[in-house]
């Protein structure tokens, strides 16, 4: 399948036209890759996608949501949630408020993992945070933060490697149910040891 460059970069200018949704700082390989899957999903050219879009929300959106990549887990890449713990906790501490965006955050698994971890470091109480997303669908799914037993069981390795070395509490948890309500999370765990 050949999209040619002009193809993609009129995409680009329709779609930031036409909507809030800017694309122009992707890297063109990755772009490149997720527009072949659209036209292919769509069965016709990436000009003919462009056309309809410019008149048609609707399908605009739905472009945009099929353009995100939304893989994510429960302490995704534990290696960095440890350095957290080593260099960026004992910094925290000393603040007297916590603002955290996460910009991306897909269905949530990110947003939760850190509020555990904050859980855990006691820091909870005074920290805000805020996951955004361009995909509305999988925000959706953020906001209601549920997630199926049997997808958190695959993650309890990741749980082990993170939450296991955190001085003295030595824990995992198995998710229940976490609650979103005015803005405010409040959790719901239960763990064992
Ligand atoms: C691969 S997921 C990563 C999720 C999470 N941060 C993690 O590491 O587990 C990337 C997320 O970024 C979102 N995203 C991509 N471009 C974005 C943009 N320009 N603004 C907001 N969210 C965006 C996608 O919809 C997707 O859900």
């Amino acid at each position: 399948m050949d999209i040619r460059d002009e193809e993609i970069k009129e995409f680009i200018e329709t779609v930031s036209l036409n909507s809030n949704y800017n694309f122009s700082d992707y890297t063109v390989k990755s772009f490149r890759r997720r527009m072949e899957k659209i036209v292919n999903d769509n069965n016709c050219t990436l000009t003919e996608i462009t056309k309809k879009l410019k008149n048609n929300t609707i399908f605009l959106e739905k472009i945009v949501r099929d353009i995100t990549v939304n893989t994510t887990e429960l302490f995704r890449d534990p290696k960095v949630w440890l350095e957290i713990q080593k260099e960026i906790i004992p910094e925290l501490k000393k603040l007297p408020t916590i603002n955290i965006w996460h910009a991306g955050c897909s269905s949530g698994q990110e947003l939760y993992s850190m509020l555990m971890f904050l859980n855990e470091n006691d820091l909870l109480e005074k920290t805000k945070a805020v996951g955004t997303d361009i995909n509305s669908e999988i925000l959706a799914e953020a906001t209601k933060g549920q997630y199926k037993y049997r997808f958190n069981y695959e993650y309890l390795p990741n749980f082990d490697q993170v939450l296991n070395v955190l001085p003295e509490k030595k824990k995992y948890y198995i998710l229940n149910i976490w609650i979103l309500t005015n803005s405010k999370i409040s959790l719901k765990l239960s763990h064992f040891y």
